[in-house]
């Protein structure tokens, strides 16, 4: 059991590769005590802003219920009939909702490490939780995936995990290779070659699907990000793809008995994964929303602690 008693918390929230182990340990050992509901906390005095610039329903509203869970006031806000019409900066508009009273923002925006800049300013105090920057990083999905692994096996190392199809514009992908790689899991790669990179080759080795499907632990889905590609270069067949990289029933039959799956969802059912075994008994897909609260919760309590 990881100790969790001693003082933790952190300035903000934005990547997971700035935590040690210990602290992402933490994190996780405090979601679980959350969802087993031995912890608690009230953050009835704080007030929370979710700025979401691009499109969510899981990171959205998930945050939405830790906060509320938490006892936290939460301020709703819509990009679309904000100031940022009016041509307000992301950082203006921070400092305005600060000036009113918001203690925690949480934010989706397009662009990658947006919070780069704010983090430096002197005038943010308020916490900042990163709900995914771009292509760039999606550090509260890749905590909650993190716990769905370690409540599943009670350990990173040796576990071999896949990281299967559009590896190269998942911002989950990045921060899970990296993350598990460096808790001593064994990462493999699979899907097109285009969307696969050298640089994935620090965290892991490629392989075809059929080679590796009945040696993994855990079959990680990635969905096809049709709004990032470029549809001028690239041809795409739905049925196509799965059979040739998907997680079709054929494959699902070899995988090892105790062998998980699992995707960040939303999912493009038939395309990365065949329909009926999203809600299969393998599969971890609603597990990893549910644990998103409670991930989500640990964040919160750890940005908050020291405001
Ligand atoms: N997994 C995920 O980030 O889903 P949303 O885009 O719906 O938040």
């Amino acid at each position: 059991m990881i100790e969790t008693k001693q003082p933790f918390y952190l300035d903000s929230f934005v990547s997971v590769e700035a935590l040690d182990d210990q602290s992402i340990l933490t994190l996780i050992e405090r979601a679980l005590e959350y969802k087993k509901g031995t912890r608690d906390m009230d953050f009835s005095d704080k007030y929370a802003v979710n700025c979401f610039f691009e499109d969510s329903t899981r990171t959205h509203k998930s945050f939405e219920m830790a906060e509320r869970k938490l006892g936290m006031n939460v301020l709703s806000f819509d990009p679309t009939t904000s100031s940022v019409n009016k041509g307000e900066t992301l950082y203006d508009t921070l400092l305005t909702l600060q000036a009113i009273g918001v203690d925690l923002f949480v934010i989706r925006h397009k662009e990658v490490e947006y919070y780069k800049e704010l983090i430096e300013s002197n005038s943010l105090k308020a916490a900042i939780v990163n709900g995914g920057d771009g292509a760039g990083q999606h550090p509260s999905q890749c905590l909650l995936d993190l716990m769905t692994i370690y409540e599943e096996f009670g350990r990173f190392e040796d576990l071999n995990i896949a990281i299967a199809g559009d590896l190269r514009h998942s911002r989950v992908a990045r921060s899970n290779m990296q993350m598990l790689n460096r808790l001593g899991a064994n990462i493999f790669f699979t899907g097109p070659k285009q969307w696969y990179d050298s640089a994935f080759d620090a965290y892991g080795v490629y392989q075809e699907m059929d080679d590796l499907i009945s040696t993994v632990d855990v079959m990680m889905l990635l969905r096809v990000q049709h709004e990032r590609h470029d549809k001028t270069k690239e041809r795409f067949l739905e049925e196509e793809y799965l059979q040739q990289y998907g997680l079709t029933q054929e494959r699902e039959n070899r995988m090892r008995n105790h062998s998980i799956i699992m995707h960040p969802a939303p999912f493009n059912r038939d395309v990365e994964i065949s329909g009926e075994l999203v809600e299969c008994e393998r599969s971890r897909i609603f597990n990893q929303m549910e644990n998103g609260v409670y991930a989500r919760m640990a964040i919160i309590e750890a940005v908050l602690a020291n405001k």
